[in-house]
């Protein structure tokens, strides 16, 4: 009996441990825990439990020794299942790995609308030419708009077809940046040189080149003895500055009723450069502004003596230079603001 023991207990001290220390799956732990401690047929528990029936003098030898060989494989079982508990966790890792030498996504960079850049490019220039920046509400009185820019009652422009009237209310939307030139007359003593860049509105059926919602710039320049040759230097610098320093300009006698003379400014066609295409209606040249010498009646109407003092005036669609600028057909392309469109856009 006790021979049987010896040989079970010999067999185990020898093996069990360099087992354990050897499993490699987290069953196989658990496996061979069952094997040698299993509280039913564990091959170390049996031996301890046989150990009662060992003489003496065998227990006292083999007691300290099997418990101690129990810590041991319980110590050894542990520290495996660590060890192979920390490898799995790092395999999974490893397969979700990011790979840092992938070229990176694609990142789609914002920029300016293509109307934001033209007016930033237009009030730019004509900083440089030494305009200050003035700005009046979208929402005006008919007095700002019409009234004091010396358009009389009756005048078509004043039609329900081309302004938007607030009802109820004895306002509108401005149909030009023009009012800012009585607003800043009025709160100003000449000289003035001012640009008013903004947002204004016309009653109109919207098509390939109009839009009921717009941009303009406003120029006004009032001064000791301002003259159309004044007029004519800032526009050419101002043009040019727009479209290269080929563009060319001319003056075309037109009717304004807040300046006299008043002019219309064309620039010469850049797509044909003044051949005669389509673009320009086989003229050579393209209408891009309305300008003249302040009216006496608009000076005197804002508190400005017109034997004193004189000046220049004009006002230039944004949206005009933005089309021409970015090549684009149809000012709806320029307010649908599909950006597949937008992104293609590039001055
Ligand atoms: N306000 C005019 C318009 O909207 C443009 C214009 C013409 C402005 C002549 C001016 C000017 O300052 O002198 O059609």
């Amino acid at each position: 009996m006790s021979q049987d023991w010896e040989r079970g207990w010999l067999e185990l001290s020898v093996s069990a441990l360099d087992v354990v220390s050897r499993v490699e799956t987290l069953e196989a732990v658990e496996a061979a825990r069952v094997e040698y401690l299993g509280r039913e047929r564990g091959r170390l528990t049996a031996l301890l439990r046989g150990l009662k029936d060992l003489p003496l003098e065998q227990k006292k030898v083999y007691g300290p020794q099997a418990n101690a060989l129990k810590d041991a494989i319980e110590k050894s079982l542990e520290s495996r299942k660590r060890a192979l508990e920390a490898k799995a966790l790092e395999a999974g890792l490893a397969s979700s790995r990011v790979d840092l030498t992938l070229p990176a996504p694609p990142w789609p960079r914002g920029r300016r609308h293509p109307v934001s850049e033209t007016m930033n490019e237009m009030t730019s220039i004509l900083g440089r030419l030494g305009f200050s920046l003035a700005e009046g509400p979208q929402v005006e009185t008919d007095r700002n708009n019409f009234e004091g820019l010396n358009v009389p009652a009756d005048h078509p422009a004043r039609d329900l077809q081309d302004t938007f009237y607030l009802k109820d209310l004895p306002l509108l939307l401005r149909t030009h940046t023009s009012p800012v030139q009585i607003r800043h007359m009025e709160a100003n003593k000449p000289p003035i040189r001012i640009m008013a860049p903004g947002r204004v509105f016309r009653h109109e059926a919207v098509d390939a080149s109009h839009s009921a919602v717009f941009h303009q710039v406003e120029g006004l320049y009032i001064d000791k003895n301002v003259s159309m040759a004044d007029l004519k230097g800032t526009l050419s610098v101002f043009i040019r500055g727009l479209f290269g320093p080929k563009a060319a300009i001319r003056f075309r006698p037109s009717f304004f009723p807040f300046v006299e003379p008043g002019a219309e400014v064309d620039v010469r066609c850049l797509l044909c450069a003044g051949e005669g295409c389509p673009a320009c209606k086989r003229s050579g040249w393209m209408e891009m502004l309305g300008a003249g010498l302040v009216h006496p009646n608009v000076l005197r109407f804002c508190g400005i003596d017109p034997e004193v003092w004189s000046g220049y005036a004009f006002g230039v669609g944004v949206e005009r230079i933005a089309l021409l600028r970015y090549g684009v057909p149809d000012i709806r392309m320029l307010y649908e603001n599909d950006l597949r469109v937008l992104e293609k856009l590039a001055p």
